[in-house]
């Protein structure tokens, strides 16, 4: 497709000479050459969008796939919204180049996947099975060729189902499998491709998946053994950093994509900002401050009791292998105000009356994303970091005249980059963007009915619309400035 077949799909030109009639002719001028500056983000800044393997490849018994947690969970009856499977989700599989054509059309710099595990070991470890490989290596350099550098999760949540029927993530040799697994596909790929991040949101698939059920694969184990399978999972997390740098090529970058819990001063003022930085390290405790620290805090501690993780001083220490840069995916804030207790902080609960976004988790808090990211860099200094999700869903339909207006995500996505330029022009060390999501795709346990895409798509035909959010993000990187 062309630059102006694409274009043309919405009739949304955004050229100041071709914008369509629906915008009045006194919004049609030509900005004021005095545009001011600070408004720009640094040359380079990597602008790209995301997507994970099981929410948009389909394709599930082709290529010698295996069968994944995620396969077993959606197909059991009453789990998902209205039956929803990934059977066919995007069906990106098959329909990636153009999908890749149309990324580059809309000037994508770069494009985070993430590889099926039950692909590349359909039974978890042994045999690899080559037909997966091939296909990631495939995608990898399509991008390439289109000038979109690959940015590659190792994890993001479709375990092999052979694996949860050994324990899942309570279970020590999964946690290895996880670090073979890692190292060899990290290393079959590296050759094109440097940039891996270990697991998706340890959290979501931890807690929602283990502790209340509503994700794969659906159980509720208990404080104690949340404890345990917690540390198990920043333990292969650490052993597959150290994996992939044994098998990659030098040079390449290793990083997780964190959902890391988003404290963020009710009020601007120094003892709010204060009780943030308290309440970044407490709130993240059992993933990103073990992983930066090297230990669990002692009110985490405390507060478990008898509960608490068995863990030793050496895996604590594979645990903090470091790491080349830290991918935050953030989607909320989590307010906290001052207080005068043990740990300096108390969390602030959004009242029944707070603005979200057409998911009702999904509250909207802008200046998160100024908050964290710097509060990261400055707790643990970090000196590189990527917003490896952010976005939204809408209610989005397609109008009589073809186009999708999602005004509201263009408003989420206007005022969290705006946040986001906040920081980086004080100097936080925020290197790209990745928007959540390229499509609408396979949105977990909520089926098809969350739409988080900048590209709407008909999910009987798989066409594609790009949406009015699709525009407003291909000037936001055409100009690196948030319009
Ligand atoms: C986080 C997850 O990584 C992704 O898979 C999910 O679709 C989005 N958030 C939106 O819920």
């Amino acid at each position: 497709m062309d630059r102006r077949k694409f274009l043309q799909t919405t009739g949304l030109t955004l050229g100041a000479g071709s914008l369509p009639s629906l915008v009045p002719s006194v919004l049609r001028a030509e900005p004021p050459a005095s545009t001011p500056a600070a408004a720009k983000f640094p040359a380079g800044f990597l602008w790209g969008s995301a997507t994970a393997s099981y929410q948009v490849e389909g394709a599930v018994k082709e290529g010698g796939r295996g069968v994944s947690i995620w396969d077993t969970f959606s197909h059991t009856a009453g789990k998902t919204a209205n039956g929803d499977t990934g059977d066919v989700a995007d069906d990106f599989y098959h329909r990636y180049p153009q999908d890749i054509e149309m990324m580059k059309q809309m000037g994508l710099k770069t494009f985070r996947f993430s590889v099926a595990w039950p692909r590349i070991f359909p039974n978890g470890t042994g045999q690899p099975n080559q037909q997966g490989v091939d296909f990631y290596k495939k995608l990898v350099d399509a991008l390439l060729a289109a000038g979109i550098e690959p940015y590659c999760t190792l994890f993001h949540w479709d375990l092999p189902q052979v694996l949860q029927d050994q324990g899942g993530w309570e279970s020590r040799d999964v946690a290895k499998a996880f670090a073979d697994y890692a190292g060899y596909t990290a290393g079959v790929l590296s050759d094109r491709c440097k940039h891996f991040m270990t697991m998706n949101e340890m959290r979501s698939f931890c807690e929602i998946g283990y502790a209340d059920g509503r994700h794969a694969p659906g159980l509720q184990i208990g404080r104690k053994r949340m404890a345990q399978l917690n540390h198990n999972v920043v333990y292969a997390h650490g052993l597959s950093v150290r994996a992939i740098r044994a098998h990659a090529k030098p040079g390449v970058k290793v990083g997780l994509a964190d959902n890391v819990e988003a404290a963020t001063p009710v009020i601007e003022t120094p003892e709010h900002i204060e009780a943030a930085r308290h309440a970044m390290r407490e709130l993240n405790a059992m993933y990103q401050t073990v992983i930066q620290e090297g230990r669990y805090t002692p009110h985490y501690l405390k507060t478990l009791g008898d509960d608490a993780p068995h863990f030793t001083q050496e895996e604590l220490d594979v645990i903090k292998t470091p790491l080349d840069f830290v991918g935050i995916n953030l989607y909320t804030a989590h307010y906290v105000r001052a207080a005068d207790n043990e740990v300096g902080y108390v969390s602030v609960p959004a009242p029944e009356s707070y603005p979200h976004m057409y998911s009702p988790w999904l509250t909207i808090g802008p200046e998160a994303l100024y908050w964290t990211p710097k509060l990261v860099s400055e707790i643990w200094n970090v000196k590189t970091l990527y917003i490896t999700e952010n976005g939204c869903s809408s209610a989005d339909k397609i109008a009589e005249d073809g186009h999708v207006y999602d005004t509201d995500r263009v408003m989420y996505l206007r005022n969290y980059l705006t946040q986001l330029h906040r920081g980086v022009s004080e100097g936080v060390p925020v290197k790209g963007y990745f928007c959540w999501s390229l499509l609408d795709n396979y949105e977990w346990a909520d089926g098809y009915d969350k739409r988080f895409g900048i590209v709407y798509v008909d999910f009987a035909t798989q066409k594609r619309t790009p949406k009015l959010s699709a525009h407003f993000y291909e000037k936001v990187i055409a100009d690196n400035e948030v319009k």
